[in-house]
């Protein structure tokens, strides 16, 4: 089954627009879209610390590979084109259907973003040589088979002194332990998890160098343990309106998964980290 199978197996689009629609008639928030939006280990908060890189860096040409649904380019686009100064942003993702869906959610959230949103494989960027002076990877990199190959990709397409950020799963001590379902991956054969150290090793190869790492498994568990306890919060009186989960985009697994990655970070077989690396030479 190919990674979009994965993804938009279990999405019903028309009636979670039509949710979005009758819940936030003004249209909804970075907020509450996060459920649905911000499919990736720590949520909004991850996304935030990836701002602070951008801000100091101030890139004015940025590629997002595996965007999913937009939830980052959203922010970013919301962020840095209102307070520092217009940026281009690209997105990709293979999941064609994710593309679709940003597409409609952006026009919910608002007008005035304007994102370029292909749909392609990371591994064969359709995009000239030194086109972009940053690109990210926010849990997209763990659904990558050939790891080289892509980074390859990436710095082929990316300027002289680009960034590359990273804020992805990393394979734990006890990967013996690791559970599926997890939201990347429904079987083992859909996850490609490296080590730091494997990752370190390809980023140097690869042209990168290394300037920063922030590893934040202990927050990312703290996080997720916060959205559980909201997710089976069944006392609220909005409890008869359905709520934005994201079981509306990765099904009712997705009831398995959340303890999965309670699971796989409390007995080591997955790491969250953040990167930031530098690309030294074209
Ligand atoms: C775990 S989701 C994360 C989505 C988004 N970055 C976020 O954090 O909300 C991984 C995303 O990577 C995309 N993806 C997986 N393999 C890909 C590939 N080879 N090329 C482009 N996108 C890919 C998937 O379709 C999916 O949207």
């Amino acid at each position: 089954m190919g990674i979009d199978h994965h993804y938009s197996d279990h999405m019903n689009e028309e009636t979670l627009l039509s949710q979005l629609r009758e819940r936030y008639p003004e249209g909804p928030t970075i907020y509450q879209l996060a459920p649905i939006d911000q499919l990736h280990i720590g949520g909004i908060k991850a996304s935030e610390k990836l701002l602070l890189q951008l801000e100091k860096i101030q890139p004015k040409r940025i590629l997002e590979i595996g965007s999913g649904t937009g939830g980052l380019m959203r922010l970013i686009s919301n962020r840095f084109n209102t307070e520092i100064s217009a940026i281009e942003i690209t997105t990709v993702d293979i999941t064609h259907r994710f593309n679709t869906l940003n597409r409609s959610i952006t026009e919910l959230f608002s007008k005035d973003i304007s994102v370029r949103i292909v749909t392609c494989d990371a591994q064969q960027l359709p995009f000239a040589d030194n086109s972009f002076d940053c690109i990210i990877f926010q849990h997209s990199l763990l659904n990558i088979p050939d790891t080289e190959d892509c980074l390859r990709e990436c710095r082929r397409v990316m300027d002289t002194n680009s960034t590359l950020l990273l804020h992805e799963v990393i394979q734990g001590p006890n990967p013996e332990q690791m559970r599926y379902p997890v939201p990347w991956a429904r079987t083992a054969d859909q996850s490609h998890l490296l080590t730091l150290r494997e990752l370190t090793e390809i980023l140097e190869v690869s042209g990168f160098t290394l300037d920063n790492t922030d590893h934040w498994s202990e927050e990312a568990l703290a996080w997720r343990k916060r959205q559980t306890s909201k997710e089976n919060n069944t006392d609220t009186p909005t409890k008869k309106i359905t709520p934005i989960s994201p079981t509306q985009i990765l099904g009712d697994d997705f009831n398995k998964m959340a303890p999965n990655l309670i699971a796989n970070l409390s007995g080591g077989s997955i790491e969250v980290w953040q990167l930031s690396c530098t690309l030294q030479t074209a």
